[in-house]
């Protein structure tokens, strides 16, 4: 969603503001804007691309301090009038905001009866009117009196014609970084747009307050106590931000994954005792070990990944383990208590509903975790204590190699906490060993690329596509109709194979593509079973499968072959042909792959 970027130094603010933007364009945006303060506040803005605000700048721009966004709408339709930033009435204030202002309808009311003329629908204009209402020769202030007036979730930066060079960010529930230089400092919604420039940065935290100037930042919380800033390092990571030799993001992070998986295990494994070891665990250990119950709560594709946990956990725990939608979870007053483990799922550590979700479960009483990918989110730091997948930066919208990492760890969890209570060494052994052999197995999947891609084509000129999985593949069924919906914008559906008879079947006809995963496991011949179903109402199949037998031959239209695994790593196998298949029908469409239409990557509004 929103991006925000910021510098102030000596060198000219435009470039950075520019590649930063550019970097954080995978968050998914509808138009761009920066503003840039010297003697006086100049801003430009574009609705669409970058490089649309690209081609609007002047060639010399010299101001050394200024701020940057991309807007998702919320309120008020994708539009240049839109755009942030946005300029107070008087010109002198212009602010970049992410967020929702709740109460800006009312704010917006009191604004025009005292004369101030709005130019745009955003909930975000009125908050550039009021520090100009407000502002009495001190930026600072005048937020801080503004802040006190709204209601609601932001990171906002601020730039004042009277004061150059500085400029005033706060945040309360979107995400905002201080990047430390020397003689400069940067700002961004989004760790992304700083590497390469500074690694030293500081998280600010819900209700605190930074004023940047070249030589100095000054932290505080917003009623005004003074904060020693906590700085941490950024790993730089640049290369992993960068396509490389791929035409998109989301084919270089697919091809990634023998990597990125065996980076999730690395160091996790212990073979001697069968078991994992998972350090971010080791405070709250004796207390999950207590619980009698655990909630697995996420959004989208994490919450897929979660399905695929409950399986797991509850099989080798012999506890119960339930599944919640994160957005659902905390508006439902659920049953929760001090025995309960809530564990929250989330490629990016800032989605809202999770996030909200943890802080239901914990004003409930209940240990609450999180298994996260980016270092230090906001998730990372409302958990009791976690793991982190360690993937690394994910810039495609659609998530691929974070979901394969979130099954790692899942499983990961599953063996530490199954060798606490019941499982036997051997088994643990086993499953330890599995997984050391699972990129390799990825490594042979991704080698059968250009086969999916020929596969793939029989997709692409379909309106609907059905997915069907039975146990520990209807969730994979699930996460693979959702790649398809969301970067090829073809509808389909996700069904647990033994339900299609009692309704889907009705659509199944020569048009209806369906795709059927199968491996070999004890659910076997009954997918077999509804795969003959399909057959028998004309309906096309693609199936996925561990054995390419005579049988299988003669009923699916294509058969994509995955190697022989444990039953609880098959579906990090299977789901990254489904990955390729979704990747090769969106490029057949000619859809815009990394950045689909309407889509975030952290969906940071609730
Ligand atoms: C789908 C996708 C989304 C996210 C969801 C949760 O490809 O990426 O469905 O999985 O928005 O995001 P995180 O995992 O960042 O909490």
């Amino acid at each position: 969603m929103c991006g925000i970027v910021g510098y102030t130094g000596k060198a000219k603010a435009s470039p950075f503001l520019m590649e930063g933007l550019k970097r954080l364009e995978y968050r998914g945006y509808d138009s761009a804007g920066i503003a840039l303060s010297d003697k006086g506040i100049e801003i430009h803005r574009a609705k669409g691309k970058i490089d649309n605000l690209r081609q609007k700048l002047p060639r010399e721009l010299k101001q050394t301090c200024g701020i940057g966004h991309t807007r998702w709408a919320t309120h008020g339709k994708p539009s240049e009038a839109n755009a942030h930033p946005h300029r107070s009435q008087d010109g002198k204030v212009a602010l970049i905001h992410n967020g929702i202002i709740e109460n800006y309808a009312s704010l917006r009311t009191e604004l025009i009866e005292l004369g101030f003329e709005m130019k745009s629908e955003t909930d975000t204009e009125v908050l550039a009117h009021l520090i100009q209402k407000c502002y009495k020769g001190d930026l600072e202030a005048a937020v801080r009196e503004v802040l006190g007036l709204v209601t609601g979730a932001y990171g906002i930066a601020v730039m004042h014609e009277n004061e150059p060079g500085r400029i005033v960010a706060a945040k309360m529930g979107s995400p905002l970084i201080i990047g430390l230089g020397t003689g400069e400092n940067y700002l961004a919604s989004d760790r992304t747009a700083l590497m390469g420039h500074t690694q030293n940065v500081v998280i600010l935290e819900d209700g605190e307050m930074a004023v940047i100037d070249p030589d100095e930042v000054r932290f505080s919380t917003i009623e005004a106590e003074a904060l020693d800033p906590q700085v941490t390092e950024l790993k730089d990571e640049v290369e992993r931000i960068e396509k490389g030799e791929f035409p998109h993001f989301m084919l270089k992070e697919i091809f990634e994954q023998p990597r990125t998986i065996s980076d999730s295990f690395a160091g996790r494994l212990l073979s001697e005792e069968g078991t994992a070891h998972l350090g971010g665990l080791d405070n709250v250990i004796d207390r999950l070990m207590e619980c009698d119950r655990i909630i697995l709560t996420a959004c989208g594709t994490s919450w897929h990944a979660a399905l695929v946990g409950e399986y797991m956990l509850e099989e080798y725990l012999r506890i119960p383990v339930e599944v919640e939608y994160a957005s659902e979870f905390r508006y439902r007053n659920p049953v929760v208590d001090e025995n309960t483990a809530v564990i929250a799922i989330s490629q990016s550590g800032e989605t809202a509903d999770t996030l909200a979700a943890m802080k239901e479960a914990k004003r409930k009483g209940a240990l609450v975790l999180g298994i996260c990918n980016r270092v230090g989110s906001a998730i990372a730091r409302e958990s009791h204590g976690g793991v982190y997948i360690h993937a690394g930066p994910e810039i495609g919208v659609a998530s691929t190699k974070a979901f394969t990492s979130q099954l790692v760890v899942l499983t990961l969890l599953t063996i530490k906490l199954a060798r606490i209570r019941s499982m036997g060494f051997s088994e643990g052994k086993n499953l330890v060993d599995e997984l050391r052999g699972l990129p390799d197995k990825v490594e042979q999947v991704l080698k059968g690329a250009k086969e999916i891609e020929r596969i793939s084509q029989m997709l692409a000129p379909h309106h609907n596509a059905l997915y069907l999985g039975r146990g520990l593949a209807f969730p994979v069924a699930l996460e693979g109709a959702l790649k398809l919906k969301e970067i090829s914008y073809i509808h389909a559906e996700g069904y647990p194979a033994a339900e299609m008879k009692h309704g889907p079947i009705a659509l199944i006809d020569e048009n209806m593509p369906v795709i059927v995963i199968a491996p070999s496991d004890d659910n076997y011949e009954k997918v077999i079973s509804n795969l003959q179903e399909v057959r028998a109402r004309s309906g096309k199949t693609i199936v996925i499968a561990t054995q390419a037998d005579t049988k299988l031959q003669e009923l699916a239209d294509e058969v994509i072959q995955i190697p022989h695994s444990h039953p609880i790593l098959s579906p990090i196998l299977s789901s990254i042909p489904l990955q390729l298949i979704s990747y090769y029908v969106a490029v057949a469409r000619g859809c815009d792959v990394d950045q689909p239409r309407n889509l975030a990557k952290s969906v940071t509004v609730e």
